[in-house]
């Protein structure tokens, strides 16, 4: 399987050393053996037809900060021209989330299809402005593209709703699905302020670098946007999410809230609407969990609730969520 990676940061450095931890056991057990033949970051690009050296690449790029350095000519090439001119079979979307215009991952994105690769994309951006055209995309380009990583990272939560529901009516579902307005919210109810609670989420890195994406409830919505498209058949993109962030909640309302044995977390819901909002849940909850864990609870028609916790993020959890879709890719491309 020849890939092109899209953007070498925490999530792209992760899956080339998983890829390379699990290089014998995925064609043992599977029969793929995943080439890297292009890589591109902010910098420049890598190239090789017969595959990338995952050890020399993280080498190059811990060193010099740029794969452009890989080879002595300095490979300068765009990511366009790298989706324009290597052949692969699957792109790996993995640029900064943007949701202003999405890119350059939209970019990325479709012109790859329409060069008929495959694409995973662990970039929510383009999803969430774009989900029913991309989707189309997909399939007028016969194509297939896949994004567990999107929502929950390592937790399996797309896959759960899609496959292991297969059958339900999935009626409504709930979930605390960015960590870090999570983490912030169980400090504030620790006695921490607002202010102190951010500045350490930051100290620990788990803030985005545009803060507001955390703080605003942009994250979470854009991955209510990917769970009620693919979960719910609902052809929705970011404008559709009623929005509200965490900056207004202050100690009153914590403590208001611990006196009816609730704690106050950032919940995405999907009833009859599409809402992202602080609200109060009951600690007895399952959904109520703390720090920086993930929660969702899917309500369907005959099996009643049931709630998936897990880690939201974190590099190699989000590269392990690509190796599950590359092994479905494979799995559907044998089916054809
Ligand atoms: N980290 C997680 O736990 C996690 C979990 C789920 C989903 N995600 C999503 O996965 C994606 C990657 O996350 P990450 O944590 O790996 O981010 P990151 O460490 O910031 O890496 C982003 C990469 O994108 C590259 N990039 C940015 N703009 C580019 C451009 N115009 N052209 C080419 N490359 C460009 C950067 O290049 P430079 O290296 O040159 O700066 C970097 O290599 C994001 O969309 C994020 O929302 C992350």
């Amino acid at each position: 399987m020849r890939i092109i990676l899209c953007g070498f940061g925490i999530v792209g450095q992760s899956l080339v050393k998983l890829l390379d931890s699990r290089a014998e056991d995925l064609y043992a057990k599977y029969g793929i053996k995943p080439r890297i033949v292009g890589v591109f970051d902010s910098g420049g690009s890598a190239t090789d037809p017969s595959g990338l050296d995952r050890e020399k690449l993280i080498y190059v790029k811990k060193k010099t900060k740029s794969v452009k350095d890989y080879s002595k000519s300095k490979n300068k090439a765009s990511g366009l021209e790298i989706i324009q001119n290597v052949d692969a079979d699957v792109l790996i979307e993995a640029t900064t989330s943007n949701y202003k215009d999405a890119e350059p991952g939209m970019a990325h994105i479709i012109n790859a299809m329409k060069r008929g690769m495959h694409v995973i994309s662990v970039n929510k951006g383009p999803l969430a402005l774009a989900f029913p055209s991309l989707m189309e995309l997909a399939t007028y380009n016969h194509v297939l593209l896949r994004f567990s990583g999107t929502v929950g990272g390592g937790t399996p939560i797309l896959n759960y709703a899609k496959n292991s529901l297969q059958g339900e009516r999935i009626t409504s579902f709930a979930g605390i699905l960015n960590g870090t307005t999570n983490y912030i919210l169980t400090n504030m109810a620790n006695g921490m302020s607002f202010d102190v609670a951010l500045k350490d989420a930051k100290s620990k890195g788990y803030v985005e670098a545009d803060e507001s994406l955390d703080l605003d409830g942009l994250d979470a919505a854009a991955k209510l946007v990917i769970l009620a498209n693919w979960v719910m058949d609902m052809k929705v993109t970011l404008p559709d999410i009623q929005c509200t962030g965490i900056r207004k909640v202050d100690f009153e309302d914590i403590k208001k809230a611990a006196k009816k044995n609730c704690a106050v977390k950032l919940v995405a819901s999907c009833n009859k609407d599409l809402i992202v909002s602080p609200r109060e849940i009951s600690l007895d909850d399952p959904l109520c969990v703390n720090g920086t864990l993930n929660a969702i609870a899917f309500t369907s028609e005959h099996s009643g609730t049931q709630t998936i916790i897990g880690r939201g993020a974190g590099g190699m959890e989000t590269a392990s969520s690509i190796l599950r879709d590359l092994l479905d890719i494979r799995k559907e491309i044998s089916r054809s």
